[in-house]
């Protein structure tokens, strides 16, 4: 049985110029800066730093109660050392504390009077106050986890509603994909990845969403996409979204995802440890599906086309063998000398359809291989580009969001690793070197002269570590594309 509701929950979410005792938050959480003595507050609150027992150490938390209220303080370092992305960090510390005592009705004093960091409070404490529990028994409410966020409010100096609440429209985004990611593959088979998209269109103003199948990938010449779901009994899902409000001018902004909802390794079969994690295959088209839904929920003037192919990898009497030669959309054939390597199969379909879908700039977002977590661990997602202005564009974006990435270089001698011995391209070369950016090489045979970044998020997508994401699904990749977006709007 499928539960119909998934965990992603609206939280109440407000900016406010009142002073904090008088909002009706039952939680107040006011940062502390190394030197700065104690903020106003209501007496009690102040005598807890001077007796040492808050601290403006970065971490360090403490609790009283005054004025009815309880008053978290949260160390907060050096005031020059501070930015958006401590406040998340800030943020899902109070978040956690604030659980623990039942708190409903949060309040943050915005530690500056700074939009970016108003928002980062909403993110990391939405992020933070997520948890997947559809398929338990019990709600979590009543084993001691404390009780549900209901209300957030962020106040302080200076009007920042509008970053609160865009903010809390990318953060509920960012769980839209956890929720996605979360969900077992027996659950989210390509086919309900599609359904979710074509719910969202049916839902946001201006984002049209086509679903095709089989069929579709065959009309389609799409050889590559389709070689990788032959082997399984569920249909893949070819998901085309648009969202081209009038008022944009910029140029149209594509976004391709990898969406493999179980990736066994087919053929090539996987090792069994940790085979289960690859339910998290369809991180990349999670990612792409849920910015896409924020983008247009903003209603941000800026075009979009976005790509998702969505596949099981599973080995079967129908399934892709090592050897076998196949033929992408473009016409370029390849040697499929690893059925394992089948998200760059996969995206080379979808990139040549966000091509002649009249896309002027490309991101795609992958978990694409094992190398990107060796080289750069959970920290930075992996970044390849065929453009400088468009890899500078999504550097930016990465830092704006917190979402990070390091950029990995092209060259034409890593295009010679992947000529095919009996076809143009090969999809697994036997030589081990340079994992990722071989895949990147692959990859860029798919987009032409379009401006093109792909993102390598297999080390991202979950299990990041961070405060805010620690285990599971993080949602990685919907926070930058925004950014991205927001870059493009006049
Ligand atoms: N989905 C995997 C990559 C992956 C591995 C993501 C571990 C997250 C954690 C991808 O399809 C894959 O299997 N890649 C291979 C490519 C190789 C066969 C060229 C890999 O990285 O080993
Ligand atoms: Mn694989
Ligand atoms: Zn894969």
């Amino acid at each position: 049985m499928l539960p119909a509701r998934y965990c992603a929950r609206t939280v109440n979410v407000s900016w406010s110029t009142l002073p904090p005792a008088q909002t009706d938050a039952d939680t107040v959480a006011l940062g502390l800066f190394e030197g700065e003595g104690a903020p106003a507050a209501p007496d009690g609150v102040g005598s807890l730093l001077d007796s040492g027992e808050a601290r403006t150490a970065p971490k360090s938390l403490a609790l009283t109660h005054a004025d009815g209220k309880r008053w978290l303080l949260v160390g907060l370092g050096k005031r020059e050392d501070f930015g958006a992305e401590d406040a998340r960090v800030a943020a899902a510390l109070a978040r956690e504390r604030a659980k623990e005592i039942s708190c409903e009705r949060l309040c943050w004093v915005s530690p500056a009077n700074d939009p970016a960091v108003a928002g980062a409070l909403v993110e990391g404490t939405l992020l933070a106050d997520y948890s997947f529990e559809t398929f338990k028994s019990s709600d979590g409410e009543g084993d001691g986890k404390g009780k549900r966020l209901a209300q957030l409010i962020i106040c302080g100096e200076g009007e920042h509603s509008s970053a609160v609440k865009q903010a809390a429209v990318v953060g509920g985004a960012v769980n839209e994909a956890r929720d996605l990611q979360n969900r077992p593959a027996n659950d989210l088979t390509p086919t309900a990845l599609g359904e979710h998209a074509k719910a969202l269109g049916r839902e946001i103003a201006g984002l049209s969403v086509e679903v095709e199948g089989r069929e579709g990938l065959a009309q389609r010449k799409m050889g590559a996409f389709a070689a990788v779901a032959q082997g399984s009994e569920q249909e893949p899902a070819l998901i085309t979204l648009r969202y081209e409000p009038a008022s944009a001018t910029g140029p149209v902004l594509g976004i391709v995802g990898k969406a493999v909802t179980f990736d066994s390794g087919g053929i090539s079969l996987k090792p069994g440890a940790k085979m289960a994690e690859m339910k998290f295959d369809m991180s990349g088209g999670a990612a792409a599906i849920s910015a896409i839904s924020a983008i247009a929920r903003l209603g941000l003037p800026v075009r979009i086309v976005g790509v998702v192919g969505a596949t099981e990898n599973l080995p079967s009497g129908r399934s892709v063998k090592p050897g076998d030669i196949v033929v992408a959309a473009n016409g370029k054939t390849i040697e499929v000398n690893n059925t394992d390597a089948e998200g760059r199969l996969v995206l080379a379909d979808c990139l040549c359809h966000a091509v002649s879908l009249g896309a002027e700039r490309i991101v795609d977002l992958a978990t694409l291989t094992g190398a990107v977590i060796v080289a750069l661990g959970s920290t930075y997602a992996g970044v390849m580009a065929n453009d400088e202005e468009l890899a500078a564009e999504v550097d930016a974006a990465g830092q704006r969001s917190g979402e990070i990435v390091w950029r990995l270089p092209l060259h034409s001698e890593y295009d010679e690793l992947i000529k095919g011995k009996y076809a143009d391209l090969d999809n697994a070369p036997e030589a081990r070197k340079a994992g990722t950016i071989v895949g990147g090489a692959f990859l860029s045979n798919f987009v032409g002269e379009t401006p093109w970044a792909h993102l390598d998020i297999a080390g991202s997508a979950w299990d990041l570590g961070r405060a805010y994401v620690g285990k599971g699904a993080s949602g990685y990749g919907v926070r930058l594309l925004v950014e991205l977006a927001r870059s493009y709007c006049a």
